[in-house]
């Protein structure tokens, strides 16, 4: 296995329909919505960046275009604006495009999560990845010196290098809209994956620590991929690949630091609107 010890590469898996958010959804990704005056994918990014990643995968469906021009120059706009106090708004995307490289692959059939990772598969080859699931935004911890979630998965990785995905307590009552980790506990907030259940009522649940959308992957994970079936719905689901790959390989669930919004929902996006304006746009 040629793993390096450094996490390079990132995913971005952006082709899901976002029923929850129609008719916004109809013809941008959700991934696009702004969270008061930047899109979910650029955060996204950021805490890539942040974490030490520069080539950057998207993974996408329709509506392919904004993300794709967002994360490009736009003279006409650069020109308009150039030596207006306006300029400082693109600050933070100007130094994540010069910093950043940007590849766009088109998932063709929505088949899944897991499918979609399956999709970037030509541009991560045998080395380590991260993936981030833009609509979940992972804040800033309150401690000055720490990462945001990604940041934290891929230091760990340079110490176990192995897969790593973060995981979260949610109340019992949720578990239905999570993928839930059963584990022990090796080191402080920090557990070996014994199983995985996709999505479990309330009853079946193993525990209450649901995965979320941070996740740092070896490649074998490829293979697991497409040994797995789609379940139920459909969908080639990364849990069930994970699973297969516990079994063989050392998996880890980390309980991060700092706030998480799912803003997949409306009621997360509200919420993250309402702490972004008041504690890192006013600031
Ligand atoms: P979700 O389960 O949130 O589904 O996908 P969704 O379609 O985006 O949203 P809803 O539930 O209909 O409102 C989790 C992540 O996986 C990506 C999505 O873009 C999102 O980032 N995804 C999902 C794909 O890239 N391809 C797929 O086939 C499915």
């Amino acid at each position: 296995m040629a793993n390096t010890p450094k996490v390079r590469k990132c995913l971005f898996p952006a082709a899901g329909y976002g029923t929850r958010f129609l008719p916004a959804t109809k013809a941008m990704p959700k991934e696009m919505l702004p969270i008061v005056n930047k899109p979910l994918i650029q955060y996204g990014v950021e805490e890539a960046l942040e974490a030490g990643i520069t080539q950057i995968g998207f993974i996408v469906g329709r509506g392919k275009r904004a993300i794709a021009d967002h994360f490009d120059t736009s003279y006409e706009l650069e020109h308009q604006i150039k030596g207006t106090s306006k300029e400082k708004y693109l600050d933070d995307i100007r130094e994540v495009i010069d910093k950043c490289d940007f590849l766009l692959m088109r998932q063709r059939e929505m088949l899944g999560l897991g499918h979609a990772i399956l999709t970037g598969e030509p541009m991560i080859g045998n080395e380590a990845f991260a993936v981030v699931l833009a609509d979940d935004l992972c804040a800033a911890p309150t401690e000055k010196d720490d990462m945001r979630a990604l940041g934290q998965l891929a230091k760990l990785y340079q110490r176990y290098q192995c897969s790593i995905i973060a995981i979260e307590e949610v109340p019992m009552e949720d578990t239905a809209s999570y993928g839930i980790i059963s584990g022990e506990l090796i080191a402080d907030g920090i557990y070996q994956v014994h199983d995985m259940v996709e999505k479990p009522k309330p009853e079946n649940a193993p525990s209450n620590m649901a995965i979320i959308g941070r996740y740092i992957l070896t490649p074998e994970i490829f293979s697991y991929l497409r040994k797995t079936k789609p379940g139920a719905n459909g969908e080639i689901q990364i849990t069930d690949a994970l699973k297969l790959m516990a079994k063989e390989h050392q998996v880890l669930a980390v309980k991060f630091k700092g706030r998480r919004f799912d803003c997949g929902s409306v009621e997360g996006f509200i919420e993250a609107t309402n702490y972004y304006y008041e504690n890192v746009y006013k600031n």
